[in-house]
């Protein structure tokens, strides 16, 4: 059994996140667990070091003794800096996504790490550790495309008397989509939801969550892309790369003005000419298109982020202390005795990724 769990500060651009608010950390320790909360961890999340003393976690000064505990848990995937942290036998559990991290992935497996991704996590259903930020992600998605809309084509989402509302494509009708989706239609705008599930989509029509779906094929995607003032990124497919949906001759034929917000960025992006943008400089403009694609958009609602995700990993990172091969932590692991072993991330780094779709 493990015996200590390190809790370091976030480094990437921008973050605010903590992988654990001091109610989850409360929970480690009763469950027998040391707890080594880096200094000032929680501060972007408005929990004070105190608040985590309290509850009975050790503060350390630096992110070298969070990082000697025998798990780090923590939001984002390491940064190159961290990497230096990395020693054979560590339990890493985190976001990692390691199909768009090619020399992340080496670095894991070179040192021995063990890796446990929050993403692939698929016990009971779903994705029970990516949902939680993706309600975050999928609500603010609609706040942000409905923004950057202002600043480029001058339009409102809603319209206005007279004026029709803005057309909002969703691709994707998950967790990301369908907050997207929800926030859009709360502004008044026209949503089409896309998707290859067609249960999902008649879920998605019956519930007045979008005004029209739609088949995600290339045809279909051509038409509706056109027209769009604003297209929302969330397919996934678990694991892998994410598939391209959406071509560069499509984000062409869009009106000059018009967004594009890409989610899936984290998992390489669905639309072609995605790249991976950051809190910092979170847009640029290809083809007339103003491009959203932050890889953590949760980490600038930290306070709620945080509070969801610890929730949803206190149970699993309680397992993974005591029982690593327990059944609630399936496809979690990633990385393992120096080789990836999730067959989706395997397969896209080797390059049999999704592509485009037909
Ligand atoms: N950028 C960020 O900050 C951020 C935050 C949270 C989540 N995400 C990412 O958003 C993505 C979506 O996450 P989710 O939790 O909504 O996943 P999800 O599994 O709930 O939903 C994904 C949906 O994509 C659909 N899909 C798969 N292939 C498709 C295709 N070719 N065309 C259309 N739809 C397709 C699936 O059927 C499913 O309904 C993931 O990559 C996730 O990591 C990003």
């Amino acid at each position: 059994m493990a015996k200590t769990v390190g809790l370091p500060t976030e480094t990437k651009d921008g973050e605010r996140r903590v992988a654990l608010d001091p109610s989850a950390v409360k929970m480690l320790v009763h469950s027998g667990l040391d707890a080594l909360v880096q200094k000032g961890a929680g501060i972007g999340s408005g929990f004070t070091d105190e608040d985590y003393r309290f509850v009975g976690a050790r503060i350390v000064d630096t992110a070298e003794e969070a990082w000697s505990a025998d798990i780090v848990c923590k939001v984002k995937e390491p940064q190159p800096a961290e990497r230096s942290y990395f020693r054979p036998g560590l339990r890493l559990f985190a976001y990692l996504h390691l199909a768009a991290e090619p020399e992340l992935t080496e670095a894991l497996a070179s040192s021995g790490v063990e890796a446990y991704a929050f993403e692939t996590l698929t016990w009971p259903k779903g994705h029970p550790l990516l949902a939680p930020m993706s309600e975050v992600a999928g609500r603010a998605a609609a706040i942000i495309g409905a923004y950057y809309l202002g600043e480029g084509s001058g339009t409102l989402l809603g319209g206005a008397a007279g004026v029709p509302p803005s057309r909002v494509v969703v691709i994707g009708m998950g967790v990301v989509g369908t907050m997207a989706a929800r926030g859009a239609r709360g502004m008044d705008a026209e949503v089409t939801g896309v998707d290859v599930n067609l249960e999902r989509l008649l879920e998605v029509h019956e519930q007045g969550i979008v005004t029209s779906t739609l088949y995600s094929n290339h045809h279909n995607i051509g038409e509706v892309v056109s027209t769009a003032d604003l297209v929302i990124g969330g397919a996934l497919v678990t694991g892998a790369r994410a598939p391209i949906v959406i071509t560069r001759d499509q984000v062409e034929s869009m009106r000059p003005g018009s967004v594009i917000v890409d989610l899936a960025i984290d998992q390489g992006g669905c639309v072609e000419t995605s790249r991976p943008t950051s809190l910092s400089h979170p847009t640029y403009v290809e083809s007339g298109v103003i491009h959203y694609c932050v890889t953590n958009v949760p980490g600038q609602y930290p306070r709620t982020a945080s509070k969801a995700l610890s929730a949803a990993v206190i149970p699993r990172l309680i397992d993974l202390a005591h029982d690593p091969e327990s059944e609630r932590l399936e496809g979690s692991l990633n990385v393992s005795q120096g080789q990836v072993v999730h067959p989706a991330v395997l397969a896209s780094l080797k390059g049999e990724s999704q592509g485009v779709i037909d």
